[in-house]
Protein backbone atom coordinates (compact mmCIF):
# COMPACT_ATOMS: atom_id res chain seq x y z
CA UNK A 1 0.00 0.00 0.00
CA UNK A 2 1.29 3.13 -0.68
CA UNK A 3 1.76 5.87 1.64
CA UNK A 4 0.49 9.40 1.24
CA UNK A 5 2.05 12.61 2.48
CA UNK A 6 -0.81 13.07 4.89
CA UNK A 7 -0.18 9.68 6.25
CA UNK A 8 3.44 10.13 6.77
CA UNK A 9 2.40 13.37 8.30
CA UNK A 10 0.06 12.40 10.51
CA UNK A 11 2.55 9.12 11.46
CA UNK A 12 5.26 11.54 12.38
CA UNK A 13 2.99 13.51 14.52
CA UNK A 14 0.67 11.31 17.31
CA UNK A 15 0.16 14.22 19.25
CA UNK A 16 -3.44 14.72 17.53
CA UNK A 17 -5.78 16.54 20.51
CA UNK A 18 -8.28 13.83 21.89
CA UNK A 19 -10.91 16.72 21.68
CA UNK A 20 -9.99 19.76 19.76
CA UNK A 21 -8.92 23.52 20.98
CA UNK A 22 -10.95 26.35 21.64
CA UNK A 23 -14.22 24.31 21.49
CA UNK A 24 -15.58 25.23 24.89
CA UNK A 25 -19.43 23.72 25.24
CA UNK A 26 -22.16 26.60 25.56
CA UNK A 27 -25.48 26.16 27.16
CA UNK A 28 -26.34 28.11 24.11
CA UNK A 29 -25.76 25.88 21.02
CA UNK A 30 -28.12 26.00 18.61
CA UNK A 31 -26.49 21.89 17.90
CA UNK A 32 -24.30 20.30 20.30
CA UNK A 33 -22.49 17.05 18.84
CA UNK A 34 -20.91 14.59 21.01
CA UNK A 35 -18.26 11.85 20.22
CA UNK A 36 -20.08 11.37 16.44
CA UNK A 37 -18.32 9.21 14.70
CA UNK A 38 -18.73 8.06 11.17
CA UNK A 39 -17.98 4.31 9.71
CA UNK A 40 -18.42 3.39 6.27
CA UNK A 41 -18.33 -0.29 6.03
CA UNK A 42 -15.53 -0.79 8.55
CA UNK A 43 -13.89 1.94 7.54
CA UNK A 44 -14.16 4.84 10.04
CA UNK A 45 -13.83 8.15 8.49
CA UNK A 46 -14.94 10.30 11.14
CA UNK A 47 -13.77 10.00 14.86
CA UNK A 48 -15.10 10.77 17.89
CA UNK A 49 -16.00 14.80 16.94
CA UNK A 50 -17.25 17.35 19.77
CA UNK A 51 -18.69 20.66 18.94
CA UNK A 52 -20.83 22.74 19.28
CA UNK A 53 -22.29 25.53 16.87
CA UNK A 54 -23.90 28.54 17.88
CA UNK A 55 -27.06 30.30 17.12
CA UNK A 56 -26.92 32.33 13.77
CA UNK A 57 -23.34 30.84 13.51
CA UNK A 58 -21.69 31.01 10.22
CA UNK A 59 -18.99 27.99 11.11
CA UNK A 60 -16.66 26.86 8.25
CA UNK A 61 -15.33 23.24 7.93
CA UNK A 62 -11.75 22.81 5.94
CA UNK A 63 -9.86 20.24 5.62
CA UNK A 64 -7.49 18.11 2.75
CA UNK A 65 -9.72 16.39 0.73
CA UNK A 66 -10.95 12.90 1.96
CA UNK A 67 -10.80 14.29 5.36
CA UNK A 68 -13.92 13.70 6.23
CA UNK A 69 -16.12 17.48 5.85
CA UNK A 70 -18.75 16.14 3.69
CA UNK A 71 -19.35 13.26 5.76
CA UNK A 72 -19.13 15.11 9.02
CA UNK A 73 -21.56 17.57 7.41
CA UNK A 74 -24.33 14.93 6.09
CA UNK A 75 -24.76 13.74 10.06
CA UNK A 76 -26.29 17.11 10.91
CA UNK A 77 -29.45 16.76 8.89
CA UNK A 78 -28.92 12.86 8.58
CA UNK A 79 -28.59 12.49 4.88
CA UNK A 80 -26.30 9.83 5.68
CA UNK A 81 -29.11 7.34 5.87
CA UNK A 82 -29.09 7.80 2.22
CA UNK A 83 -25.59 5.63 1.99
CA UNK A 84 -26.44 2.25 2.57
CA UNK A 85 -23.10 0.95 4.33
CA UNK A 86 -22.34 4.00 6.16
CA UNK A 87 -23.06 4.04 10.29
CA UNK A 88 -22.90 7.11 12.62
CA UNK A 89 -22.87 6.81 16.35
CA UNK A 90 -22.55 9.47 18.49
CA UNK A 91 -25.24 12.25 20.05
CA UNK A 92 -26.44 15.80 17.65
CA UNK A 93 -28.63 17.97 19.67
CA UNK A 94 -30.50 20.00 18.05
CA UNK A 95 -32.56 22.10 20.69
CA UNK A 96 -35.44 20.15 21.55
CA UNK A 97 -34.38 16.91 18.97
CA UNK A 98 -31.85 14.29 19.20
CA UNK A 99 -31.21 14.52 15.16
CA UNK A 100 -29.10 11.05 15.71
CA UNK A 101 -32.03 9.27 16.64
CA UNK A 102 -33.37 6.36 14.15
CA UNK A 103 -36.42 7.02 15.58
CA UNK A 104 -36.83 10.80 14.20
CA UNK A 105 -38.73 11.74 10.80
CA UNK A 106 -36.18 12.91 8.48
CA UNK A 107 -38.72 14.63 6.55
CA UNK A 108 -39.53 17.05 9.22
CA UNK A 109 -35.72 17.38 9.97
CA UNK A 110 -34.76 18.16 6.84
CA UNK A 111 -36.94 21.33 6.60
CA UNK A 112 -35.19 22.21 9.50
CA UNK A 113 -31.49 21.23 8.51
CA UNK A 114 -31.47 22.60 4.88
CA UNK A 115 -28.54 21.61 2.10
CA UNK A 116 -27.38 23.19 -0.42
CA UNK A 117 -24.62 21.26 -2.11
CA UNK A 118 -21.46 21.81 -4.72
CA UNK A 119 -23.40 20.81 -8.06
CA UNK A 120 -26.57 22.85 -8.11
CA UNK A 121 -29.37 20.48 -8.32
CA UNK A 122 -32.34 22.21 -9.24
CA UNK A 123 -34.85 19.56 -9.81
CA UNK A 124 -36.11 19.32 -13.63
CA UNK A 125 -39.32 21.84 -12.93
CA UNK A 126 -40.02 25.20 -13.23
CA UNK A 127 -38.53 28.30 -11.46
CA UNK A 128 -41.72 29.00 -9.67
CA UNK A 129 -42.31 24.84 -8.85
CA UNK A 130 -38.34 24.36 -7.37
CA UNK A 131 -39.02 27.12 -4.90
CA UNK A 132 -42.60 26.05 -3.95
CA UNK A 133 -41.78 22.15 -4.23
CA UNK A 134 -41.16 22.23 -0.18
CA UNK A 135 -43.63 24.72 0.79
CA UNK A 136 -46.18 21.83 -0.75
CA UNK A 137 -45.09 18.97 0.86
CA UNK A 138 -44.90 20.44 3.89
CA UNK A 139 -48.17 21.94 3.99
CA UNK A 140 -46.90 25.53 4.88
CA UNK A 141 -49.65 27.47 2.09
CA UNK A 142 -53.45 27.20 2.15
CA UNK A 143 -53.76 29.48 -0.56
CA UNK A 144 -52.49 29.92 -4.22
CA UNK A 145 -51.62 33.60 -2.98
CA UNK A 146 -49.69 32.49 -0.01
CA UNK A 147 -47.71 30.06 -1.85
CA UNK A 148 -47.15 32.77 -4.15
CA UNK A 149 -45.68 34.83 -1.86
CA UNK A 150 -43.56 32.37 -0.39
CA UNK A 151 -41.79 31.44 -3.79
CA UNK A 152 -41.59 35.51 -3.91
CA UNK A 153 -40.10 36.27 -0.46
CA UNK A 154 -37.62 33.21 -0.87
CA UNK A 155 -36.24 34.61 -4.79
CA UNK A 156 -35.97 37.75 -3.40
CA UNK A 157 -34.17 36.57 -0.07
CA UNK A 158 -32.14 34.62 -2.43
CA UNK A 159 -31.39 37.78 -4.47
CA UNK A 160 -32.49 36.53 -7.56
CA UNK A 161 -36.13 37.70 -8.22
CA UNK A 162 -35.36 40.61 -10.39
CA UNK A 163 -33.76 38.33 -12.59
CA UNK A 164 -36.19 35.70 -12.73
CA UNK A 165 -39.98 37.33 -12.00
CA UNK A 166 -40.54 37.54 -15.81
CA UNK A 167 -39.80 33.93 -16.26
CA UNK A 168 -41.10 31.88 -13.09
CA UNK A 169 -42.69 28.96 -15.55
CA UNK A 170 -39.29 28.57 -17.28
CA UNK A 171 -37.26 25.73 -16.24
CA UNK A 172 -34.56 26.11 -13.01
CA UNK A 173 -32.42 24.51 -15.69
CA UNK A 174 -32.33 27.18 -17.75
CA UNK A 175 -30.68 29.44 -14.94
CA UNK A 176 -26.95 30.24 -15.21
CA UNK A 177 -24.69 28.16 -12.61
CA UNK A 178 -24.42 31.05 -10.25
CA UNK A 179 -28.42 31.71 -10.25
CA UNK A 180 -29.22 27.86 -9.91
CA UNK A 181 -27.29 28.07 -7.25
CA UNK A 182 -29.46 31.21 -5.43
CA UNK A 183 -32.56 29.02 -6.72
CA UNK A 184 -31.03 26.48 -4.90
CA UNK A 185 -30.53 28.46 -1.53
CA UNK A 186 -34.53 29.89 -2.64
CA UNK A 187 -35.68 26.35 -2.61
CA UNK A 188 -34.25 25.76 0.75
CA UNK A 189 -35.29 29.38 2.96
CA UNK A 190 -38.94 28.34 1.39
CA UNK A 191 -39.38 26.20 4.50
CA UNK A 192 -38.01 28.36 7.28
CA UNK A 193 -35.18 26.09 7.83
CA UNK A 194 -33.08 26.92 10.97
CA UNK A 195 -30.09 25.56 10.08
CA UNK A 196 -28.38 25.57 6.22
CA UNK A 197 -25.27 22.92 5.48
CA UNK A 198 -23.19 24.27 2.47
CA UNK A 199 -21.11 21.88 0.83
CA UNK A 200 -18.78 23.50 -1.25
CA UNK A 201 -21.90 25.70 -2.56
CA UNK A 202 -19.01 28.15 -4.81
CA UNK A 203 -17.01 25.44 -6.27
CA UNK A 204 -18.67 25.68 -9.77
CA UNK A 205 -19.34 29.47 -9.46
CA UNK A 206 -17.24 32.61 -11.09
CA UNK A 207 -16.30 34.78 -8.93
CA UNK A 208 -19.03 37.09 -9.30
CA UNK A 209 -21.65 34.59 -8.65
CA UNK A 210 -19.29 33.64 -5.58
CA UNK A 211 -19.41 37.06 -4.00
CA UNK A 212 -23.57 37.56 -4.68
CA UNK A 213 -23.78 33.67 -2.48
CA UNK A 214 -21.43 35.46 0.07
CA UNK A 215 -23.35 37.58 0.54
CA UNK A 216 -26.57 36.17 1.09
CA UNK A 217 -24.45 34.24 3.74
CA UNK A 218 -23.70 36.95 5.70
CA UNK A 219 -27.72 38.28 5.53
CA UNK A 220 -29.10 34.49 6.09
CA UNK A 221 -26.98 34.50 9.22
CA UNK A 222 -29.23 36.88 10.81
CA UNK A 223 -31.51 34.30 11.64
CA UNK A 224 -29.99 31.09 10.18
CA UNK A 225 -27.02 29.06 11.84
CA UNK A 226 -24.72 28.31 8.18
CA UNK A 227 -22.60 25.36 8.33
CA UNK A 228 -20.28 26.05 5.15
CA UNK A 229 -17.93 23.41 4.24
CA UNK A 230 -15.32 25.45 1.54
CA UNK A 231 -11.56 24.63 0.02
CA UNK A 232 -11.00 28.18 -0.31
CA UNK A 233 -9.73 29.49 2.62
CA UNK A 234 -10.26 33.48 1.38
CA UNK A 235 -13.86 32.28 1.41
CA UNK A 236 -13.93 30.67 5.24
CA UNK A 237 -12.16 33.99 6.23
CA UNK A 238 -15.00 36.32 4.79
CA UNK A 239 -17.98 34.66 5.52
CA UNK A 240 -17.39 32.58 9.10
CA UNK A 241 -16.81 33.92 12.30
CA UNK A 242 -15.19 30.24 13.17
CA UNK A 243 -13.42 27.80 11.32
CA UNK A 244 -13.30 23.97 12.21
CA UNK A 245 -9.87 22.44 10.79
CA UNK A 246 -10.46 18.54 10.08
CA UNK A 247 -7.80 16.16 9.43
CA UNK A 248 -8.30 12.46 8.55
CA UNK A 249 -11.08 12.13 9.97
CA UNK A 250 -10.42 13.97 13.26
CA UNK A 251 -11.55 17.60 14.30
CA UNK A 252 -8.51 18.91 15.17
CA UNK A 253 -9.07 22.62 15.57
CA UNK A 254 -12.21 25.30 16.01
CA UNK A 255 -11.62 28.69 16.33
CA UNK A 256 -12.75 32.26 15.75
CA UNK A 257 -11.78 31.94 11.65
CA UNK A 258 -9.27 34.94 12.26
CA UNK A 259 -7.25 32.84 14.84
CA UNK A 260 -7.10 29.87 12.76
CA UNK A 261 -5.95 31.88 10.06
CA UNK A 262 -2.90 33.81 11.56
CA UNK A 263 -2.06 31.96 14.89
CA UNK A 264 -3.64 28.79 14.67
CA UNK A 265 -3.29 26.37 17.82
CA UNK A 266 -2.30 23.13 16.42
CA UNK A 267 0.74 22.74 14.09
CA UNK A 268 -1.84 20.57 11.57
CA UNK A 269 -3.66 23.47 11.12
CA UNK A 270 -0.60 25.57 10.33
CA UNK A 271 0.92 23.37 7.71
CA UNK A 272 -2.51 23.19 6.11
CA UNK A 273 -3.30 26.92 5.88
CA UNK A 274 0.69 27.49 4.71
CA UNK A 275 0.32 25.05 2.03
CA UNK A 276 2.78 21.99 3.14
CA UNK A 277 0.04 19.90 2.11
CA UNK A 278 -3.50 19.15 1.10
N1 LIG B 1 -20.24 6.72 -0.02
C1 LIG B 1 -19.05 6.38 0.52
N2 LIG B 1 -18.69 5.08 0.64
C2 LIG B 1 -17.50 4.72 1.17
N3 LIG B 1 -16.56 5.61 1.60
C3 LIG B 1 -16.86 6.91 1.49
C4 LIG B 1 -18.10 7.38 0.94
N4 LIG B 1 -18.10 8.74 0.95
C5 LIG B 1 -16.91 9.10 1.49
N5 LIG B 1 -16.16 8.02 1.81
C6 LIG B 1 -14.83 8.03 2.40
O1 LIG B 1 -14.87 8.76 3.61
C7 LIG B 1 -13.73 9.60 3.75
C8 LIG B 1 -14.15 11.05 3.91
O2 LIG B 1 -14.78 11.48 2.71
P1 LIG B 1 -15.52 12.87 2.56
O3 LIG B 1 -16.20 12.88 1.24
O4 LIG B 1 -16.33 13.11 3.76
O5 LIG B 1 -14.27 13.87 2.58
P2 LIG B 1 -14.21 15.44 2.27
O6 LIG B 1 -13.39 16.04 3.35
O7 LIG B 1 -15.57 15.97 2.05
O8 LIG B 1 -13.36 15.49 0.92
P3 LIG B 1 -13.44 16.54 -0.31
O9 LIG B 1 -12.77 17.78 0.18
O10 LIG B 1 -12.67 15.86 -1.39
O11 LIG B 1 -14.88 16.74 -0.66
C9 LIG B 1 -12.86 9.35 2.52
O12 LIG B 1 -11.89 8.39 2.85
C10 LIG B 1 -13.85 8.79 1.52
O13 LIG B 1 -13.22 7.92 0.62
MG1 LIG C 1 -16.55 16.83 0.41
Amino acid sequence: MSTTMNDTFLDDNANIPEQAVGAPFSDDAKIAIRDVSVAYADKKAVHEVDLDIGRNEVIAMIGPSGCGKSTFLRCLNRMNDTIDVCRVTGSIKMDDIEINDGKLDVVPLRARVGMVFQKPNPFPKSIYDNVAYGPRIHGLANRRSELDDIVETSLRRAGLWNEVKDRLDQPGTSLSGGQQQRLCIARTIAVSPEVILMDEPCSALDPIATAKIEELISELSNNITIVIVTHSMQQAARVSSRTAYFHMGRLIEVNPTQQVFTNPDHQLTEAYITGRFG
